[in-house]
């Protein structure tokens, strides 16, 4: 059983604001990449802090207590710390059962986990299984150059997971091109400290994100509509059969283009990335969240999540969903008033 929850930060950076800090334009911007808005995490917050909002927005979707959890997987890379947050969302949610550890694969990351995740249920390692999509690049970005900063934003999305029978993930590939990593690189800064004349040390940090825009987009619309062909090949199903496209919410160009090559509909493929921009690691689960809430995504479609970027990695899973719905009753009794009922509606997701 799957629920998926999210959770975005409060600020938002307009097309119109970023023209005053680079040389651009809502219209170069919208036309380009499809992108109007993007958020950003505030100065008091931290990534822990908006993954365990999704990751509890999505547990009270569910009936699993966190203590159920066998395990946490974080994809991010933008990690509050380097040595893996997972835990300390772990100890947050209360999921005190739970293993836990971070997973860096950039965009992809997302996809890397559900397939990780998909194997420890498949095997009946684990029973019950939390992964967590959540990146804020706005602090790895420089905003001050136009090629990266337009194109970025912040948020966390998350999807609880239990084995099934039948298994409703029918089928995945994931791929890798170590070859072109150059083409969108975060990379360490190389500070030497020569303490003495035989010992000089290369002092950690990091860089901004750095990215042959041309380069990378050529790869997302050549890769991305072969591996879901081909991984519908090996599951022998076709894409007549897919009810929706649920691409890395990178480009609105990119995603119409993957849709185009392929001859899929282009109304069949979902996207919020006007709001948001690429979220990175959070952008799937974030977009899925919103196209069940708005009861786009219904029970027994078909789905063909896809995820590409840095490394480079791309990868896809085909998906069965199943939607239910559950009803929360809550009793509000308050002073000076009459008792009274509220019902609350939150949609959950079932592989
Ligand atoms: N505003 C205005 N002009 C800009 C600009 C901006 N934000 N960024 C670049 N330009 C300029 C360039 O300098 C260039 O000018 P020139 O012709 O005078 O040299 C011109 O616009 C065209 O640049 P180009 O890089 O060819 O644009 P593009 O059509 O490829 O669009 C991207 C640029 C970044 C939007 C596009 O390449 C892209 O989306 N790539 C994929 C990026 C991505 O999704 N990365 C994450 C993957 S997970």
């Amino acid at each position: 059983m799957v629920s998926v929850g999210s959770a975005v930060p409060d600020i938002n950076v307009s097309n119109q604001q970023l023209s005053q800090l680079v040389d651009t334009s809502d219209e170069w911007i919208t036309a380009r990449t499809g992108i109007k808005n993007r958020k950003i995490l505030g100065t008091n917050q931290s990534l822990v802090d908006l993954a365990v909002k999704a990751a509890e927005n999505t547990l009270s979707k569910s009936s699993i207590k966190p203590e159920e959890i066998d395990l946490i997987i974080l994809a991010t890379s933008s990690a509050d710390d380097l040595f893996g947050s997972a835990g300390q969302i772990q100890k947050r949610i209360g999921a005190s059962n739970a293993a836990a550890f971070d997973v860096t694969a950039a965009c992809s990351g997302f996809i890397v986990s559900l397939i990780i995740a998909h194997q420890f249920l498949a095997t009946r390692t684990y029973n019950n299984i939390l992964i967590i999509g959540a990146d804020v690049l706005s602090r790895w970005v420089n905003w001050l150059d136009r090629n990266t900063c337009i194109l970025f934003g912040d948020a966390a999305g998350a999807m609880l997971l239990k084995s099934s029978s039948p298994d409703n993930l029918l089928g995945f590939k994931l791929k890798t091109n170590g070859k072109n990593n150059h083409d969108l690189v975060l990379p360490q800064t190389s500070k030497y400290k020569k303490f003495t004349s035989d010992l000089t040390i290369v002092q950690g940090g990091y860089n901004y994100i750095s990215m042959n825009g041309r380069e990378v987009y050529k790869f997302a619309t050549s890769e991305v509509p072969k591996i879901i062909q081909n991984t519908l090949e090996l599951i022998d199903m076709v894409l007549t059969q897919v009810d929706w496209l649920v691409l890395h919410q990178a480009n609105k160009r990119i995603l119409k283009t993957i849709a185009d090559k392929l001859g899929f509909p282009n109304d069949k493929l979902i996207s919020n990335l006007e709001l948001y921009g690429n979220t990175s690691a959070a952008s799937l689960p974030l977009v899925l969240d919103e196209a069940i809430q708005d009861n786009k995504i219904k029970t027994n479609d078909i789905i063909v999540l896809a995820g590409f970027g840095a490394g480079l990695t791309w990868g896809a899973v085909v998906v069965r969903v199943r939607c239910s719905t559950k009803i929360i009753i809550k009793f509000h009794s308050l002073e000076n008033s009459n008792n009274s009922y509220s019902f609350e509606v939150n949609k959950t997701m079932i592989f």
